[in-house]
């Protein structure tokens, strides 16, 4: 067989193996997935697409209605991008790779908050470039900005921020925002934005765009996507704009690999971006839950976890169990019946294990019943 591309002896599949779908008796604190089905205004405008016989090739970057319509909802975040830089592409996770195919090339560096949602390091790996993981500041896992200018070298190119963030739940304030545009432009980096969680925020200052900041807007490029907060996971939508320049560069990304999104898809995702009740219904539950799964998780014996500020997770230090997060996480697995992530799958995550609380509230009290009976008999 000849060789393969190389890079694969260096990627990882991130969460995956710890994804895997356990015995049905198993409470899941693993999926980062909104347990709500899609608002049923988004599933009839998908059929009535179809049943307009929507379903041919269509304009690459995403129907100009969506397009404009992503625009707006950019700009509820003081994000101006014109309808004509936006590119709808299948799913956040393409989205973002399109953005890294547009700004990095081989021998690159890259800036990643550690512990990182694992799939930035594997795309920045698939492109050659080198992903620099600078640890967060404990325990409130915000950035650390000496940290990440001090690991700043001649050859990195841009960095990658997500707040709110998975896995940590902090939200970054406008002050460090702030700092991270002034370093990018004192080093000239591209900054990828991956707004993914930025309506899910719970308390203090909302989600804060580097493009509202001097230098910001010129070198951002803004992801996001519909998965969570739409509960669309399925869907695989997700948006990108930025500087004309670079998104011309994504708009060939997308013409040279998956043409544009499902077609029938457009009008249904432009819906959702209309929908205001349905959302804040989502966001409220996921508030109560958040109060009363972190009540619980940070009372676990040799369990400490700060308070997430927004998205759906929570980063616990389960070193006081005398437990690693591996030992921690197969252990919860086989005796608890509870799946968790343990954090060493990413770089810096050591000894901590992320818990998702986008499950039910049922789920959630019977999970934490499960680990706190048998941790209490084994420490
Ligand atoms: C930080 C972050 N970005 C992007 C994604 C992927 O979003 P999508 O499902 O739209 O590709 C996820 C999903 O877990 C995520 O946590």
């Amino acid at each position: 067989m000849p060789n393969l591309n190389s890079a694969f002896s260096q990627i990882g599949r991130g969460f995956a193996t710890f994804l895997a779908p356990p015995a049905p008796d198993v409470i899941r604190f693993t999926v980062g997935q909104p347990n709500f089905d899609t608002p049923t205004p988004v599933v009839d405008a998908a059929i009535d697409s179809l049943k307009r016989g929507e379903t041919t090739y269509t304009r690459s970057q995403g129907s100009e209605a969506l397009c404009e319509a992503v625009s707006q909802h950019l700009s509820k975040f003081e994000i101006n991008i014109d309808g004509n830089d936006v590119v709808i592409a299948p799913g956040c996770k393409q989205a973002l790779l399109y953005s890294m195919m547009a700004v990095i090339e081989p021998g690159d560096e890259v800036l990643l908050l550690a512990p990182a949602w694992p799939s930035y390091d594997g795309m920045v790996k698939l492109l050659g470039g080198v992903p620099i993981h600078v640890p967060v500041r404990r325990p409130d896992y915000h950035p650390d900005i000496e940290a990440l200018r001090n690991a700043v070298t001649s050859k990195t190119k841009a960095i990658i921020i997500n707040s709110p963030n998975n896995p940590t739940g902090a939200v970054y304030t406008p002050k460090e925002i702030k700092q991270i545009v002034e370093l990018a432009v004192d080093s000239d980096l591209w900054i990828l934005d991956d707004m993914i969680y930025s309506t899910l925020v719970w308390e203090g200052h909302s989600y804060t765009s580097p493009t509202s900041f001097d230098g910001g807007a010129e070198r951002t490029l803004t992801i996001g996507g519909w998965s969570k907060g739409w509960a669309m996971t399925g869907w695989r939508l997700g948006w990108i704009g930025g500087p004309s320049e670079a998104m011309e560069a994504v708009k060939t990304c997308q013409a040279s690999s998956a043409t544009h999104v499902a077609t029938f898809l457009m009008p249904a995702a432009e819906v959702a971006l209309t929908l205001e009740k349905e959302i804040a219904a989502m966001g409220d539950s996921f508030a109560k839950r958040r109060l009363m799964f972190h009540k619980g998780v940070d009372s676990l014996p040799g369990v400490e976890a700060p308070m997430p500020e927004g998205a759906f997770y929570i980063l616990a230090d389960v070193s006081g169990t005398g437990m690693n997060d591996i030992e921690f996480a197969t252990r919860a697995l086989e005796e608890a019946k509870v799946q968790v992530i343990p954090g060493s799958l990413m770089l810096g995550g050591d000894n901590l294990v992320r818990l998702s609380y986008a499950t039910s509230l049922e789920d959630l009290e019977e999970g934490l019943h499960r680990l706190r009976t048998w941790l209490n008999k084994i420490i």
